[in-house]
């Protein structure tokens, strides 16, 4: 999808998405969250959607949003509101390809469910790597392409739920090697995550 294709969706999807494909993927956010509550300092998550993870920040961490669309930041703004989520900064509409961000920013960057959602996936991880300080960590939560041979019970899930998948404009075979091939991180930790291990929390420093 491109940049409007991709505004265009989620202005759909905002209305429903917390009850839809945000309630089966919570645990990524718990757990990358939970790692990042441990970090503390100040916190970039890229493709913040409707802020699902933002009330489950702690009192150590200053979080920055952004997001391409205007509807789904809404949603988010209304949460930050009605919660007085006062660790939250700012919610930025801006695209993830072009951060209007001073290099070496932020001591941790997130991106949850976003990597097989943007254009140019590429882009985005040079960004990401680049607002980063030296040191700083990257999360990616994401679902990965499984190997061609895998016939499993994952596989049969996965042929169920592609077209809902295109739905929401997502790619279900995006490959970890778009994210592990960026210039400048190195890879910490990798963990399967439930439901089935669908999705993974890849753990990353920038050199
Ligand atoms: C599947 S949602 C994930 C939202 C949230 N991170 C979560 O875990 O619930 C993908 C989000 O990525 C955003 N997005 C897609 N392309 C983007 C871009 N180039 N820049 C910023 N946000 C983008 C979409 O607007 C959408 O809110």
């Amino acid at each position: 999808m491109d940049i409007q294709a991709v505004r265009k969706s989620y202005a759909l999807w905002a209305p429903i998405y917390d009850l839809t494909f945000g309630r089966v993927t919570g645990a990524g956010r718990r757990r990358a969250v939970s790692v990042l509550n441990g970090l503390g300092g100040r916190v970039l998550e890229v493709g913040v959607g409707t802020g699902l993870a933002l009330p489950q920040y702690g009192a150590g961490v200053e979080v920055t949003g952004i997001d391409a669309s205007a509807e789904m930041l809404e949603k988010a703004r209304e949460k930050v509101a009605e919660l007085g989520l006062r660790h939250v900064k700012e919610l930025v509409e801006m695209d993830a390809r072009a951060m209007r961000f001073a290099d070496a920013s932020f001591d941790s960057v997130a991106a949850m469910h976003i990597m097989s959602v943007v254009p140019d996936p590429e882009r985005v991880m040079a960004e990401m790597v680049r607002v980063l300080r030296p040191g700083g960590t990257l999360l990616v939560v994401n679902h990965f392409a499984r190997e061609d041979s895998d016939t499993g019970v994952l596989a049969s899930l996965e042929t169920w739920a592609a077209p809902l998948a295109n739905l929401i404009g997502w790619h279900s075979d995006f490959r970890r090697e778009v994210v592990l091939g960026t210039k400048g991180i190195t890879l910490v930790e990798e963990a399967h995550l439930p439901p089935f291990g669908m999705m993974t929390l890849l753990r990353l420093r920038k050199v």
